[in-house]
């Protein structure tokens, strides 16, 4: 739910049949679109004429800054399977599939799995898949590399997610996850003002991003609740950054993007345990040892919780 569209409808599917042979087959996007019984994905399934890829224009900064992280926190990485969990029309699919032998875009909207298999037409490596990232439909253990961006803001709590990432990744598995931050630093400053701090709970940010009634969640998340979510199931924290940190409309008019673009990419480790920028992004792994149960709050110990701020 990224731009201001009237009038969407409630959010909501039901579950689906499960997919065949999810890693056996290398078909192609444009021949795998449909192959669940689930209802539609609600804001994103609402208006046939959305394009999810017209609201990156204006916003190459914020591209570029997110494509940063991305390629950071995968470093010299190279996975046999990867899957971009609410991969949308596939913006990040194209990048993944650099780091990984196949990818799956996982996306509960028929309507960019449309968009995605036009935009990946070129991408053989890549496939598309209908599902939830609470109910991804693949086997135990066989998934190497998760990401999940701009998708946690649609899911106020993601605990069946985070559940569902460790089942399906293998020991020693990556994630790859992006939060927009209700902790960020202007909403610190803002909550001080009024002598409040940072609430736990997600903060609904619908009406005020939208100025629609849209039923679809949008929340900015505590990133010390999501780090607890993710530590009870299973995960452990290797790398936070803080990434769009010059969003700002007048310094996009001032300086030239390619500026931009290596200061964000000096700030982006730097400003990561401070909970600095509105968007956090995240690698964990699981364990490669037995799982621990769910539940299992583990210490402090990582960059992101000796330094967390989030009052
Ligand atoms: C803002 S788009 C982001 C797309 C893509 N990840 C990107 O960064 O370009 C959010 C996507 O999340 C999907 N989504 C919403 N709720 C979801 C859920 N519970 N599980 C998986 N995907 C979901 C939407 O259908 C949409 O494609």
């Amino acid at each position: 739910m990224e731009s201001g569209r009237r009038h969407p409808r409630p959010f909501g599917f039901r579950p689906a049949r499960a997919f065949t042979a999810p890693w056996t087959s290398r078909r192609h996007c444009l021949n795998l679109i449909v192959h669940a019984e689930m209802s539609r994905a609600g804001w994103y399934d609402d208006d046939p004429d959305y394009d999810y890829r017209r609201f990156w224009t204006g916003r190459e900064y914020e591209h570029a800054a997110e494509e940063v992280a991305l390629r950071r926190l995968l470093g010299r990485d190279h996975v046999a399977r990867a899957v971009d969990v609410g991969g949308g029309y596939g913006r990040l699919s194209k990048l993944l599939a650099g780091y990984a032998d196949s990818v799956v875009l996982v996306d509960p909207s028929r309507h960019q799995l449309r968009l995605a298999a036009d935009y990946l037409r070129a991408e053989s490596r890549v496939e598309c898949r209908h599902a939830d990232a609470a109910n991804l439909l693949l086997p135990d253990a066989s998934v190497d590399l998760l990401l999940l961006v701009r998708v946690l803001h649609h899911v106020p709590d993601p605990r069946a997610a985070f559940t569902e990432f460790a089942r399906v990744l293998t020991p020693g598995g990556k994630l790859v996850l992006e939060f927009a931050n209700g902790a960020n630093v202007i909403n610190r400053l803002r909550l001080r003002l009024r002598g409040r701090s940072v609430p736990a709970e997600p903060i609904s940010v619908a009406v005020a991003s939208s100025g629609t009634d849209t039923k679809i969640p949008y929340v900015t998340h505590s990133p010390h609740r999501v780090l607890d979510q993710l530590r009870a199931a299973g995960f452990e924290v290797d790398a936070v950054l803080s990434v769009s940190n010059l969003r700002s409309a007048r310094l996009k008019r001032l300086l030239p993007l390619p500026v931009m673009v290596a200061v964000e990419r000096l700030l982006q480790p730097v400003l990561g345990p401070f909970w600095f920028g509105p968007s956090i992004w995240l690698r964990l792994h699981l364990p490669a040892g037995p799982l621990r149960p769910a539940g299992d709050l583990r210490s402090p110990g990582t960059t992101a919780d000796s330094s967390a701020s989030d009052p």
